[in-house]
């Protein structure tokens, strides 16, 4: 096949043939397609986009690119969720315990932060001893024993997708919907997955702003998902305030011990609940009662420790990772929030250190927000709006400057 004719065709608007798209991957991932082919070729699909049958194809070949989870005949179902990203967004972590205790397996591979949205696997590296990077023997004994683990890509899992979006990240054709539905289901469905329920985020702490783009990315994840055998189902949210009262990765960490020990921020275990019930065979009611009866806990209790964890950390999240400076935002007038942008306190937390500005930038697990008010409450003249947890008196005082131009009280 000759690579320029192909790119050619798709610059004009043609479509490519499964045979074709997986020819590509497989010469990109061995080395043989050179790196301005590929970017070529990701800039066409951005600008023509993809057709259903193409999206599967290259979800497809680029799940076959490496190795994939099997799992025994007679084994539960194995269920998952994915989260296009946000501020505060803790549900993971919840999730996978609950789910677990539900009788199902959740073999959850997750990423770290993008941009201003935090990463699962950041938030679990701040609880001392946590593994994140297992082997798949070790991934299937643990979640033989508990019924789900928490973590990041092997090597051997999708590759391309690897190569593809470092690429992709440096020639503009990240926000691409067949591009992104191909990188976010090829890694999920390398779970040996039954049914996955995608949490598709708009607003201004998404990536996708509104409500359409998000329903587009939806649309094209769940065709993908069927076309592919994998049932998927889709909950759109809004992303314009932060989920629940914390963002910072250890902060974030202590909120979802609450929220396990059943004392979380209602809007939290809304959307764990909406979540878990989309793949789970329980009702709402026995989720919300499996979640208040500290099973979830415990069986989170217990894969920390078989994943390495100290489980004594857990309930110490706060003293373990205490930043010097904790500085009170205080409301200056009377009225109800009708504002508490996500952007701007992810954008805060990400310049207080909760995040990476490149790929090889350490993390500070400290720093970050906590008891965040919720938009629609009452508040009163010198009450706490949020609490910023800072390195530095500077460093809380710009934090403080960057959230007060998203807070709006009336
Ligand atoms: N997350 C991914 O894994 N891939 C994308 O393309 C976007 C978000």
């Amino acid at each position: 096949m000759h690579l320029p004719t192909l790119i050619e065709r798709k610059r004009d608007g043609g479509s490519l043939t499964t045979e074709e798209i997986r020819h590509v991957i497989t010469a990109f991932t061995a080395g043989d397609m050179p790196e301005y082919q590929m970017s070529a070729l990701a800039m066409a699909i951005l600008l023509r986009g993809m057709s259903t049958e193409e999206v599967a194809a290259l979800t497809e070949a680029m799940l076959y690119s490496g190795s994939t989870l099997t799992w025994p005949a007679d084994a539960p179902m194995r269920v998952d969720k994915h989260s296009t990203g946000g501020i505060g967004d803790k549900t993971s972590l919840i999730i996978a315990p609950l789910l677990a205790c539900d009788g199902l397996w959740v073999p959850m591979i997750s990423g770290r932060g993008l941009g201003i949205t935090g990463g699962t696997l950041d938030k679990l590296d701040s609880i001392p001893g946590f593994r994140t990077q297992m082997s798949e023997p070790e991934i299937r004994r643990v979640i033989a024993k508990l019924g789900c683990v928490m973590v990041g890509q092997t090597a051997d899992i999708c590759p391309a997708d690897k190569k593809l979006y470092a690429l992709r990240d440096v020639t503009g054709t990240v926000p691409s919907i067949p591009l992104i539905t191909a990188s976010i289901l090829c890694k999920k469905l390398a779970e040996g997955l039954n049914r996955l329920v995608l949490d598709v985020k708009f607003g201004s702490g998404a990536f996708m702003k509104t409500e359409a783009a998000a329903h587009e990315l939806a649309q094209s994840m769940v065709q993908t998902g069927r076309a592919l055998g994998v049932r998927a189902s889709v909950r759109l949210s809004r992303m314009d305030e932060p989920t629940g009262e914390a963002a910072g990765n250890a902060l974030e960490v202590a909120e979802a011990v609450r929220c396990l020990k059943g004392g979380g921020p209602a809007d939290l275990e809304a959307i764990v609940i909406d979540l878990c019930a989309a793949v789970s065979i329980s009702s709402r009611e026995q989720l919300v009662e499996m979640l208040h009866s500290g099973k979830a806990w415990e069986k989170f209790q217990l894969m920390v420790a078989a994943q390495g964890g100290e489980v004594s950390a857990l309930e110490r999240m706060g003293e373990i990772h205490r930043a010097p400076v904790i500085h009170e935002v205080k409301a200056r007038t009377s009225g109800r929030i009708t504002q508490m942008d996500a952007r701007a306190i992810g954008q805060a937390v990400l310049e207080l250190g909760a995040g990476r500005a490149k790929a090889s930038d350490s993390i500070d697990y400290a720093v970050g927000c906590d008891q965040i008010a919720k938009t629609g409450r009452q508040i009163s003249a010198g009450e706490t709006l949020i609490r910023i947890h800072a390195r530095t008196k500077t460093a809380a005082e710009t934090a403080e400057v960057m959230i007060r131009q998203g807070i709006c009280v009336e």
